[in-house]
């Protein structure tokens, strides 16, 4: 049993109740922040240091600017079409020339939205557009001079995590330049400024380029290419102390407005690019300037100082509010360690996470997926926002992102000729998922509106919040209780096939019932019941029938299976992949409704997937989930052991390794890192408070308690 501090032990219980934060907060929070400050001497090949708000982040080199143009200037707002596609008759295509596949469900031919040979040039239009634009570079140009890192010495950076501010300072041939970057926490303006005798000998500008996207579906580090230049044009409008460059690419506009404090021109474009250039007066040593990037004209660009008083005003807030893990008192190197990794993933998840648009796995950083997202993924993005009490930043994007979906998600499910609202999966802003075998028969991320629903129902238990997620647990549920199957023979409902399931690697025809998908389905419909009854509302009977007649959990021997009748599970690596069977305890609560779970498969299943399970298979959330099932069957250390493992790595300033299979970052990872911290410090149902490793002296405030 941990060491506990009652006091702020019964805060962790009770403190969260209505999501208020109850007070001052007993832990000396900037003290614990500070300490993981990331520092470094040198651009980093895969990660920039990030200054940003969530909507807007701005990835610096180690020049504090993006001299080297290795990172990206990205938005929840900026994206790009490249123009549709033209046959070799010289016809245009249309989206509505995209048809699809069908393929046999249950006795009936189902289209699903999959790529199809004989249109494949729609069907990658549609795959790989749109695409998150790189909205600018800004860097340092030094009086023409191709310039190379290793030309620059004493190189140093500082990331400060409490207000959100990157210092970096280097030499160059003998003179000091001093750099600090921000991001204002209200739009979406990158403030910059720049000492430096340098400056006003005229050795040291300041660029501004703009890339060209590209149709590469992982664009990383550097998003997008300059040597495309007559297919995108820049004008530019500058007058004494601003300028406006006006970006047109295909049929996207936007506009990046920059206003500067001392006397400097800028000009441009550079012959041959889109680059332009700032260049101080002679005299001035120091200049302060703001960049607003923006889907219109603004000439409404803050002033640098009011671009820092808002990050630090933003910063300290975020620090101050919601919950917080102390473990400065445990001696033990792997508190560090989950210290260090939870500290820098709070920094991270709100510059890239905490979206108007559901987060995408690179967040700001890179394009992963052309930049699009995953509405599967949503659950470890954003899960761990309610149970660190920041529903704040959790409403940015959610319910609302399911209404606006809500009308294209019916469309789909009635295409289909299913009742409901069938979520998609490989998402841009308009709703719209992309073509794909995978993409179309994936259907974990159904139940997800009920488990963030009941969450801020937890915190907030009023009518208003019923209200919020009605209509969208309804079609949720709606669509869940058509789409599971009755099968005559078993009278049980099937789900699939075909399916993929959570591990998306056995064959769609041959899958049915997998595990979590089943346990998912019954903790999803138990909440739309709840939430209709708590309304005082008619409970479909459709929804009851399902929950109580849907398929066992599928079992091999005495653990669990991934799907119903899967042959050579834990002998056949090659069917081991995210191992979902863990999250039916980790991830999800056991079920309110009957049948309980048997506690012994539970646990058989926990110690072969330890024991037997291919873990080099194992990748991002996968370990989080792992630990979590850990936990609430009381095995602290191995939860340890799941977050600190190996394959689970986090680099100098936080970010998430995407290991072999995905590019860095891979921000579900640190989403689930989060949410099994929430875990550890805040308990769930039935054991409330910290569950740490014996000895560890712990001090956790203001978690919401897991379901
Ligand atoms: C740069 O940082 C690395 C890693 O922190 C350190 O090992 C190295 O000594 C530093 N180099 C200089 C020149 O400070
Ligand atoms: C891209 O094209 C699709 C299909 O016409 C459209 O729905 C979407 O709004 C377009 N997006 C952008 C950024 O132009
Ligand atoms: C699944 O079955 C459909 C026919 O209903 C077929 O077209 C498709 O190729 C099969 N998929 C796989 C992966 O075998
Ligand atoms: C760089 O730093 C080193 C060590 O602090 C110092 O000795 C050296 O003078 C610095 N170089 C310049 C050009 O200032
Ligand atoms: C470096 O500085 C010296 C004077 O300090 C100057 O003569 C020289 O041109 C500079 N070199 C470059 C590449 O700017
Ligand atoms: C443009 O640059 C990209 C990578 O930056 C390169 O792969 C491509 O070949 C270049 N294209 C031309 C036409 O130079
Ligand atoms: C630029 O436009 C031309 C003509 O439309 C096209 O062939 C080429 O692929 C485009 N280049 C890029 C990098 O998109
Ligand atoms: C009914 O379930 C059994 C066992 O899972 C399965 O083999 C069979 O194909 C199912 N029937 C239909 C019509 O899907
Ligand atoms: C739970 O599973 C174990 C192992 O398969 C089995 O022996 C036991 O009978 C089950 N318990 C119940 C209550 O079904
Ligand atoms: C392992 O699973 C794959 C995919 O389902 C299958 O093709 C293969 O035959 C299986 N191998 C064994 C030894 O069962
Ligand atoms: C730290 O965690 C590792 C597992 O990740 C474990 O092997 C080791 O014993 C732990 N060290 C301490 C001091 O608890």
């Amino acid at each position: 049993m941990a060491l506990l501090y009652f006091g702020l032990y019964l805060l962790a219980l009770f403190g969260s109740v209505n999501g208020t934060d109850n007070g001052k907060s007993k832990i000396n929070r900037r003290k614990v922040v500070q300490r993981f400050n990331p520092r470094r001497n040198a651009t980093s090949s895969t990660t920039p240091l990030q200054v940003g708000n969530g909507n807007f982040a701005f990835g610096a080199d180690i020049t504090g600017l993006q001299t080297f143009s290795l990172f990206n200037t990205l938005s929840t707002w900026g994206w790009h079409n490249f123009s549709l596609p033209i046959t070799p008759g010289q016809t245009s295509l249309d989206v509505i020339d995209f048809t699809g596949l069908y393929w046999w469900t249950h006795g009936r031919l189902v289209n699903y939205n999959q790529p199809n040979p004989a249109e494949n040039d729609i069907s990658d239009w549609l795959i790989q557009n749109p695409q998150r634009v790189n909205l600018g570079t800004i860097g340092f140009s030094f009086n023409g001079v191709e310039i190379t890192e290793d030309m620059l010495e004493n190189k140093s950076q500082t990331l400060d995590l409490w207000t959100g501010k990157i210092s970096s300072s280097f030499i160059y041939n003998g003179t000091e330049v001093l750099v600090e970057t921000w991001s204002d926490s209200h739009s979406d303006t990158v403030g910059v400024s720049v000492e430096s005798s340098l400056l006003s000998t005229g050795t040291l500008r300041i660029f501004f380029d703009f890339a060209l996207p590209t149709r590469n579906k992982f664009d990383a580090p550097f998003v997008g290419v300059f040597n495309a230049t007559s297919n995108h044009t820049t004008t530019l409008k500058s007058s004494r102390d601003a300028a406006m460059i006006r970006h047109d690419l295909d049929a996207t506009t936007y506009y990046a407005s920059i206003s500067w404090d001392r006397h400097a021109e800028i000009s441009g474009p550079v012959k041959g690019t889109h680059r332009y250039v700032l260049q101080p007066s002679r005299g001035v040593r120091k200049i302060q300037l703001s960049t607003t990037f923006s889907p219109f004209p603004d000439s409404n660009v803050p002033a640098f100082e009011d671009v820092v008083a808002a990050s630090k005003t933003w910063w300290e807030s975020y620090w101050n509010s919601g919950a917080f893990i102390d473990l400065s008192s445990t001696s033990s190197p792997n508190a560090t360690a989950l210290q260090r990794i939870t500290i820098l993933s709070q920094y991270l998840v709100a510059v890239n996470s905490a979206s108007s648009n559901t987060p995408q796995e690179s967040g700001l950083v890179n394009n992963g997926w052309y930049g699009k997202f995953h509405l599967e993924m949503v659950i470890w993005h954003s899960l761990h926002f309610a149970r660190w009490n920041k529903f704040p930043l959790l409403r940015r994007s959610l319910p609302n992102m399911y209404s606006r979906y809500l009308p294209s998600s019916y469309d789909r499910a009635k295409a289909q000729r299913y009742d409901g609202a069938r979520w998609g999966k490989m998402t841009d802003p308009t709703g719209r998922s992309a073509p794909g075998e995978i993409n179309s028969l994936l259907i974990w991320q159904q139940p997800h509106p009920m488990y963030f629903a009941e969450l801020e129902y937890r915190s907030y238990p009023n009518k208003k919040t019923l209200e919020s997620w009605d209509e969208i647990l309804t079609g949720s549920a709606d669509f869940m209780a058509s789409y599971a199957f009755y099968n005559e023979s078993t009278e049980v409902y099937d789900l699939g096939p075909p399916i993929y399931p959570v591990s998306e690697n056995t064959g769609p025809n041959a899958t049915i019932n997998p595990a979590f998908e089943i346990a998912y389905w019954r903790f999803g419909l138990d909440i739309a019941i709840k939430w209709k009854e708590r309304q005082g509302l008619d409970v479909p009977a459709t929804w009851t029938t399902v929950r109580d007649n849907l398929a066992p959990l599928p079992t091999d021997g005495d653990t669990l299976s991934v799907y119903e009748g899967i042959p050579n599970m834990w002998q056949n690596t090659t069917v081991q992949d995210h191992p979902a069977m863990s999250g039916v305890f980790g991830l999800l609560p056991p079920p309110s409704s009957r049948p309980p779970l048997n506690m012994t498969v539970m646990q058989n299943t926990a110690d072969k997937i330890r024991d037997a399970w291919d873990i080099a298979d194992c990748w991002g959330w996968d370990f989080p989930m792992l630990a979590m099932n850990s936990l609430r069957l009381g095995d602290m250390d191995q939860a340890v052991a799941y977050l600190l493992h190996p394959l689970f790595q986090f680099d100098d300033a936080g970010y998430p390794v995407g290991g072999s299979r995905v590019a860095t970052p891979y921000f579900p990872g640190s989403g689930g890192f989060l949410l099994a911290m929430a875990m550890m410090s805040g308990g769930w149902d039935g054991a409330e408070g910290p569950h740490f490793p014996e000895n560890w002296d712990v001090k956790v405030e203001r978690f919401v308690p897991g379901l």
